[in-house]
């Protein structure tokens, strides 16, 4: 996996994601995200249809729940062979100590490669003025985000998602092959929906992201093929 640029697979069924799909010259080629979204209308056999078709596969179900719930569901996560899956890291230190030995465990299980763990830091959603007024949090936001990728390394968890704009500072502290993979990426003419810590692709190369996310964008463009070959070029600074 190197600076891969993910699409996510925001649709409401399996047939609209895999038709989407097969439209790409190169399905194979693909790392897409399965999000709540579609797993929980289309379950694990969307996964097993989008590996059949050749994609590496993120599955993004951001586990938030006490130790023991979230090691079990990780355990069945561990056994599908994805290539990346999420917990929040506001879930505490345990708690995503329990999502590592789950993942594991899975693994171990089902003889597939382990997904690598990805922690949530905040939301980039999540605005400064969210963080203090709703969320009660007195830290800025960039010291919040810090102070979670470094729970989340102590516990054993492979990266974060994070915005690109937070990734210079996580950086400084965090190992080498800790990895931050960033959402919220829109081009210059585009809306920016429900995100508020967004960047461009270039940008995000620039800062330094690991891999990028990139949703409506794609997704919602009349050519998603081209509108993705020209993400990709951009954010592999082509
Ligand atoms: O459509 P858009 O590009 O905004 O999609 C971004 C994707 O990344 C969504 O699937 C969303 O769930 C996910 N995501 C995010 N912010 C995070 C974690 C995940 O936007 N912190």
């Amino acid at each position: 996996m190197t600076h891969p640029l993910i699409i996510a697979l925001d649709f409401p069924e399996a047939k609209i994601a895999l038709d989407f799909v097969k439209q790409f010259p190169q399905p194979e080629e693909l790392f897409v995200k399965v999000g709540m979204e579609l797993y929980y209308h289309a379950g694990p056999l969307i996964i097993r249809e989008l590996k059949m078709l050749g994609c590496q596969i993120f599955l993004d179900l951001k586990l938030h729940d006490i130790p023991h719930t979230v090691e079990q569901a990780a355990t069945v996560i561990g056994q599908l062979g994805v290539e990346l899956t999420t917990i929040h890291a506001a879930g505490g230190q345990q708690m995503m100590q329990a999502a590592v030995a789950g993942i594991n465990a899975g693994a171990a299980k089902a003889n597939v490669a382990p997904a690598k763990l990805l922690a949530i830091t905040q939301l980039t959603s999540t605005s400064e003025q969210m963080l203090h007024h709703e969320l009660a949090v007195d830290a800025t936001l960039t010291d919040s985000v810090d102070q979670l990728a470094q729970l989340a390394a102590a516990s054993g968890v492979n990266g974060v998602i994070s915005s690109a704009l937070e990734v210079p500072h996580i950086k400084t502290t965090a190992s080498t092959d800790f990895l931050c993979i960033s959402p919220g990426i829109r081009l210059h003419s585009q809306s920016t929906d429900d995100q508020v810590r967004i960047v461009t692709p270039a940008v995000a190369q620039q800062l330094g992201s690991d891999g990028i996310v990139v949703g409506r964008p794609i997704t919602k463009a009349a050519n998603p093929v081209a509108t993705y070959q020209h993400i990709k070029m951009l954010w592999e600074g082509q």
